[in-house]
């Protein structure tokens, strides 16, 4: 949540901070702004609302600086307005802060700072920081780092932040306690972000943070000091991703190109993990066999869709391996009072790899003496620096705010482990496992054709876009794909949606169901095959209008729909990676019609840092 953007060197700064804020802007967009250091002070610009906000408010007079940091926020602490937008200022304007996290115990550090004179121009928690730097300034003579250094001690909460002052004009510094910072240099010039995309163009070499470290950055060098004041050294690390990767790419849209990518982010998670001997080789799971035979349960822990992938997972791990598997929201988790023991294997999703929740559920699950394999789509984050193992899903960077590629990738990483699991353990027939292998190698194809529905799904999302509530639902693996397609209609297109178990429907739900309701049914399993066709036999009694998923040249399935998606036929176990395609497509279509911006919906940020 929140971008943050940092440059010192030799050119202006501006267009090099505008271009960050851009590329993070997925992070947070309720307002921007910017602080550009000269040799005449700090002049800060913000502005309400999107990017594009600022930009127009800067034209024909833009601050000039060549260093600078910039922020695009997501709000927690105070409405989205101008005096509360980022970076904050101290009492003499001599320093500048943005922020991207909480600091709790800010209501009480203001008081004291209030106490002592200090003069507050926003509700924000950020602005705490900007007038204890201040204070620690004057109180000792000291330089920036130094009172970040003693600031960071005396801040409680979750927070990355960057912060400039007139006094030191070539210097940024950087804090981090939980949400990432990420530092980047070339030979005349040093870069901080929030997160990778803001740095493609300039280097791949990267330098994250660990916790509870501090970064001096100027043109060329950086140091980094631990909390405690010793300077440490930090590991670079390569990330594959090339900068047109994180562009547009000629789609109107990142939402509906992230979609088009499927099948090679697919190829891509696959490349280089099954071997000539037909067998599944995860170079970087590296317990033993032995070690996987002693595990006795896996535990699955994610939010939002990662936690719709680890669902469908769960049928894959327990089918395969034939280990329980408990699956649980990362939120939720630690506060349950889990049995873990040195023979749980925890599995944590997250596209990110910053989800506070599942980040703070590793770390419980750690505690505990568990496992923990993480399964991820960014390098160096902080979920891959804290786990036991990690398994990249290399689906590239995700820009539009819905999972979408990286949703299809993680199905793809998690049966990949699943199989690796029964494998180690011999719990799969060998023909099986070679048929399985030999139906995942296909699913890049088959997505390539699953897309190929565009059409059909336009015109489906065209008849429904103005519908107020639709249901979807499934059975078996279809439940895991009706509740992500559920959720990725509602948070783009803002139109009521509920995915249900299509069993559990005469419990409850089916009270909603009235004439022209629409309900989308994922009819590709074959194992409930026919109590699927009854649940929807049982809507449609009741006046609902179908949208259904069913394996291409199902003639029943076209008999009851009125409108169709026909995905090619795969492993059962397998079929979410297709199901789910049309269902995105479903959402985007539908979030144009409504007139709404797929990429960036409202009161959403890309990546959650805060619990
Ligand atoms: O980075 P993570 O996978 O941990 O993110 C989890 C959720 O915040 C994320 O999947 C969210 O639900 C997406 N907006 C869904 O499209």
């Amino acid at each position: 949540m929140c971008g943050i953007v940092g440059y010192t060197g030799r050119e202006e700064a501006l267009p090099i901070l505008l271009d960050g804020m851009r590329r993070l802007e997925y992070r947070g967009y309720d307002s921007a702004g910017v602080a550009l250091l000269s040799g005449e002070g700090i002049e800060v610009s913000r502005k309400a609302g999107p990017l594009d906000a600022l930009v127009q408010e800067l034209e024909g007079h833009p601050p000039s600086g060549t260093a600078g940091i910039g922020h695009t926020r997501w709000a927690t602490h105070g409405a989205p307005t101008d005096s509360n937008a980022h970076p904050h200022s101290d009492c003499s304007g001599r320093i500048a802060v943005v922020h991207n996290g909480i600091i709790e115990n800010h209501e009480h550090l203001r008081r004291q700072l209030e106490r002592q004179g200090h003069r507050f121009n926003s509700e924000t928690d950020t602005e705490v920081v900007a007038h204890l730097l201040e204070a620690k300034v004057a109180e000792r003579s000291c330089t920036l780092r130094e009172a970040a250094l003693a600031v960071a001690s005396e801040l409680e909460g979750a927070f990355a932040l960057v912060c400039v002052s007139s006094a030191e004009p070539d210097v940024i510094v950087a804090v981090r306690q939980d949400p990432p910072i990420i530092i980047g240099l070339t030979a005349d010039a040093g870069f901080v972000a929030s997160g990778i995309p803001a740095l493609l163009p300039y280097t791949r070499e990267v330098m994250p943070l660990d916790n509870r470290q501090v970064a001096e950055i100027r043109p060329g060098s950086a140091r980094v000091f631990s909390f405690s004041g010793d300077k440490v050294s930090v590991d670079k690390v390569t990330v594959e991703w090339d900068e047109a990767a994180a562009e547009r790419g000629g789609f109107e849209d990142f939402m509906l190109k992230e979609i088009f990518e499927q099948p090679d982010a697919a190829r891509d998670t696959m490349r280089s993990r099954f071997d000539e001997s037909g067998g599944v080789v995860l170079d970087e799971v590296h317990w033993s066999d032995e070690t996987l035979r002693r595990i006795t349960k896996v535990v699955v822990v994610a939010c939002g869709t990662s936690f719709h992938s680890g669902m469908a997972a769960k049928h894959a791990i327990e089918h395969w391996t034939r280990l329980p598997v408990e699956l649980d929201l990362a939120s939720e988790f630690r506060y349950r009072d889990p049995v873990l023991d040195d023979r749980s294997l925890v599995v944590a999703i997250a596209q990110s790899g910053e989800t506070a929740d599942t980040l703070a559920a590793l770390r419980f699950a750690k505690k505990m003496g568990a496992s923990v394999v993480a399964v991820t789509n960014v390098v160096g984050s902080s979920i891959t620096r804290e786990a036991d193992a990690v398994l990249f899903t290399h689906a590239g960077p995700e820009i539009g705010v819905a999972a979408t590629k990286t949703f299809t990738c993680q199905l793809i990483a998690l049966n990949l482990l699943a199989l690796y699991l029964a494998q180690a353990r011999a719990s799969m027939p060998a023909d099986k496992l070679a048929e399985t292998i030999e139906a995942m190698q296909a699913l890049p194809d088959q997505i390539e054709e699953t897309l190929l529905l565009q059409d059909d799904v336009h015109r489906a999302a065209k008849r429904y876009a103005m519908a107020t509530d639709i249901l979807f639902i499934g059975r078996g693996v279809g439940v895991a794909v009706a509740l992500e397609g559920a959720l990725k209609l509602k948070e783009i297109s803002y139109l009521h949606a509920e995915g249900y178990a299509a069993g559990e429907l005469k419990h409850g739900a089916i009270a909603l169901i009235e004439q022209g309701v629409p309900v989308v049914g994922i009819v590709t399993g074959q194992a409930l095959y026919e109590k699927m066709l009854a649940n929807i036999a049982e809507v449609r009694a009741r006046g609902a209008e179908t949208i259904l998923v069913a394996r291409r040249g199902d003639e029943r399935v076209r008999a009851i729909a009125n409108e169709l998606f026909e995905v090619p036929t795969t492993k059962p176990l397998l079929s979410p990676v297709l199901d789910s395609i049309p269902l995105q497509m479903f959402a985007y279509f539908v979030a144009k019609e409504r007139g709404l911006s797929p990429d960036k919906p409202r009161n959403l940020a890309k990546s959650v840092t805060v619990e």
